[in-house]
């Protein structure tokens, strides 16, 4: 039997325009002290299970996160970082692209892709995103929602309010399959893949089980300003 190839991917190729006017991405803005995705980066890092940790980030920001990770991060040789790509999804091929060319993609390997601006993931849900992927092909985070999910098909009237009993909120890692997601996402025309931003969807859309792994309240994506606020509280709290 092949070996099983895991990848740890954290995805830090966005601009974070919803942070509002700042002078970098959200990623590499501090909390606690030192950068987002540095917080993000470690908790990858310390498991012993990831044969290399890729993290993909904008192109004019890859030496930048190469001298944040040498400046943080004493254990650093399984750390490659490389360009993202134009869209999330896209972010997710350049990582397999990396693997294909640089170690091998069989049916054994899988990705854990996480966003970087989800610093509080911890080492169970790396550990069960791993476990489920093997065993599933994929898995999502999610955690129960709680809120009342309301559907507008209009934006303006209530078409739908599902049984909340139902609902879950999608957090990050989400893991899979890396051969079966690539095969799956060059499948899709340009159509699906406008409509199918979220990788987990692709593997739902196209009739695979997605199993579920139960996520944490605190796993937060740090989104606007706010979150900031509330990254640094969790920070004072740990
Ligand atoms: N991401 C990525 N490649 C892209 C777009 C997003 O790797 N082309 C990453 C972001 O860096 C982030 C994660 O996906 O870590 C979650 O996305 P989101 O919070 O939407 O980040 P941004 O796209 O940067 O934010 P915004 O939508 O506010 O611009």
């Amino acid at each position: 039997m092949k070996e099983t190839n895991i990848f740890g991917v954290v995805l830090a190729g966005g601009k974070g325009t919803r942070m509002g006017n700042v002078d970098k991405p959200k990623q590499f803005m501090n909390v606690g002290g030192k950068p987002i995705i540095i917080h993000t980066i470690e908790k990858f890092v310390v498991n012993p299970h990831f044969t290399k940790v890729i993290v993909l980030s904008p192109k004019a920001w890859i030496k930048h996160t190469q001298d944040l990770i040498h400046k943080y991060i004493k254990q650093n040789d399984r750390i490659v970082v490389i360009e993202g790509g134009s869209t999330r999804n896209e972010t997710i091929m350049n990582s397999i692209k990396y693997i294909e060319e640089n170690h091998e993609l069989n049916e054994e390997t899988i990705i854990v892709t996480h966003d970087s601006v989800r610093p509080f993931v911890t080492h169970r849900i790396l550990e069960e995103n791993i476990k489920f992927a093997k065993q599933f092909g994929s898995c999502d985070t999610v955690i129960p929602a709680t809120d009342t999910i309301v559907e507008s098909m209009d934006n303006q009237l209530i078409t739908n309010i599902p049984d909340r009993s139902k609902m879950y909120q999608g957090q990050t890692p989400q893991s899979f399959n890396a051969k079966t997601l690539k095969e799956l996402y060059y499948s899709l025309s340009e159509e699906e893949k406008d409509i199918l931003t979220d990788a987990c969807k692709i593997f739902a859309m196209k009739g695979q089980n997605v199993h579920l792994v139960d996520g944490e309240v605190f796993n937060i994506k740090i989104t606007y300003p706010y979150d900031l606020r509330v990254a640094e509280a969790l920070l004072g709290g740990e």
